[in-house]
C-alpha cells in the first residue's frame, strides 16, 4: 500500500455512511476514509459480509467501523437507519451510494423482472438513500458535507449488454447534477466513474466471465486495470475541502478509458 498523499485526521471527527461499502470497490472507500480518521458506517444486505469488513476495517480505524443491515430498496429501513443515525448517532458528513447490481444481459432476452431488479437498486436505491440521508445532511447545514455517487463510464455512452445499469446509471448521474444544485451551498453532490478495477464483482460479471480479460486491460490507455484504493482516494478528494469549489461534478477514474472516445477507438481496434 502507497504512503497516502492526504493527512491521515483529514476526516478526523467525520461520519461517512455508505452502502456496498464491504466489498470491492466500496470497501476500498470504506478503507480509505477509515484509514483518514472517519467513523465509517457500512450498509448491505449480507452481515456475515458486513461483519467481516468491519473485522478487516477495525485495525486501520481510529474509530470502530460499524454496520447496518439494509436493502437499499426497502425505504422504510433506510429511512430507519437514517432516523436513527442523526437523531442518536451524531448525524452523517459524508454519504457515498456504491451499491449497486448488474449482469450481462442482451435487452431482448431481459426479463421485466430482471430490469426491475437493476433499475431499483442502482437508481432507486440511490434516490431513497438521498432521500434520507442527503435530505437531512442539507438540513443540517454544516457546509462541508458531500455525496458521492458511484456511477460507469456507460453513463454517458451507452450500455449494450448492461441496458438496465446504464439507464440507472444515467440517472444517478443526472439525479447527482440535480442534488447538487438543490442543496447548494449545504451539501456538495459529485460522482465517480471508475474504470475496471481489479478483483472486483463488476469485472469478473462483465469482463471475466466473458472471457475478456485482456482486452480490458488493452481498452485501458494506462494499460492496467485499477484499484479500488484509487476509487478510495478519489472519493476522499471530493469529499474534502481540497474539492470545496467542487459540485456537480463527474470524476472519470478509469486510466483513460473514456478519452478514447470514438475517433481513437477506430485505430484502437484496428491495432494501431
Ligand atoms: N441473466 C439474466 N437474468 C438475470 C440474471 C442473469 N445473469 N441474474 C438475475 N437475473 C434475473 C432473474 O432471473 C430475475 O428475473 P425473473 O424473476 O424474471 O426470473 C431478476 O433478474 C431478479 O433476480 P433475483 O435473483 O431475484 O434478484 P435479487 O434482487 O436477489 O438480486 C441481482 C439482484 C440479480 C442484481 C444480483 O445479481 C445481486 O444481488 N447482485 C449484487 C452484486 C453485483 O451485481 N455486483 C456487481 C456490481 S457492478
Ligand atoms: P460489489 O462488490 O458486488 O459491490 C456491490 C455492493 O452492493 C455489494 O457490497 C453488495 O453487498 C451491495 N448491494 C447490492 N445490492 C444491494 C442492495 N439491494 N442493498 C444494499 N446493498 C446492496 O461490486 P463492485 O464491482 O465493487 O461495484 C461497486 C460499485 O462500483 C457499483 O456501483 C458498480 O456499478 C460500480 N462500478 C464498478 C466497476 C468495476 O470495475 N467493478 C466499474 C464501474 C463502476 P450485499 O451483497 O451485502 O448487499
Amino acid at each position: 500500500m502507497q504512503q497516502s498523499p492526504f493527512r491521515s485526521d483529514l476526516f478526523a471527527g467525520k461520519t461517512l455512511f455508505i452502502t456496498g461499502g464491504a466489498s470491492g470497490i466500496g470497501y476500498g472507500i470504506s478503507e480509505a476514509f477509515a484509514r483518514h480518521g472517519a467513523r465509517v458506517v457500512v450498509m448491505s444486505r449480507k452481515e456475515e459480509k458486513l461483519q467481516e469488513a468491519c473485522k478487516r476495517l477495525e485495525p486501520l480505524a481510529s474509530v470502530a467501523p460499524e454496520y447496518r443491515v439494509g436493502d437499499v430498496r426497502d425505504a422504510e429501513r433506510v429511512e430507519e437507519v437514517a432516523r436513527e443515525l442523526f437523531e442518536t448517532g451524531g448525524g452523517v458528513d459524508v454519504l457515498v451510494n456504491c451499491a449497486a447490481g448488474n449482469f450481462l444481459t442482451p435487452f431482448a432476452a431481459m426479463s421485466k423482472n430482471a430490469w426491475t431488479s437493476v433499475i431499483d437498486i442502482v437508481l432507486n436505491g440511490t434516490a431513497n438513500v438521498s432521500r434520507s440521508f442527503g435530505n437531512r445532511m442539507f438540513d443540517a447545514q454544516k457546509g462541508d458535507a458531500s455525496v458521492v455517487n458511484i456511477v460507469a463510464g456507460y453513463a454517458w455512452t451507452g450500455a449494450p449488454l448492461v441496458s438496465h445499469s446504464g439507464a440507472a446509471k444515467a440517472g444517478v448521474l443526472n439525479l447527482t447534477r440535480s442534488l447538487a444544485v438543490e442543496w447548494a451551498p449545504h451539501v456538495r453532490c459529485n460522482a465517480v466513474s471508475p474504470g475496471p478495477i481489479a478483483g472486483t464483482e463488476g469485472v469478473k460479471r462483465l469482463m471475466g466471465d466473458a472471457g475478456l480479460g485482456e482486452q480490458t486491460t488493452r481498452s485501458v490507455p494506462l494499460q492496467r486495470l485499477g484499484e479500488a484504493s484509487e476509487i478510495g482516494a478519489a472519493c476522499l478528494f471530493l469529499a474534502s475541502p481540497a474539492a470545496s469549489y467542487v459540485t456537480g461534478a463527474c470524476l472519470p477514474v478509469d486510466g483513460g478509458q473514456d478519452a478514447w472516445g470514438p475517433f481513437g477507438t477506430l485505430f484502437q481496434q484496428a491495432g494501431q
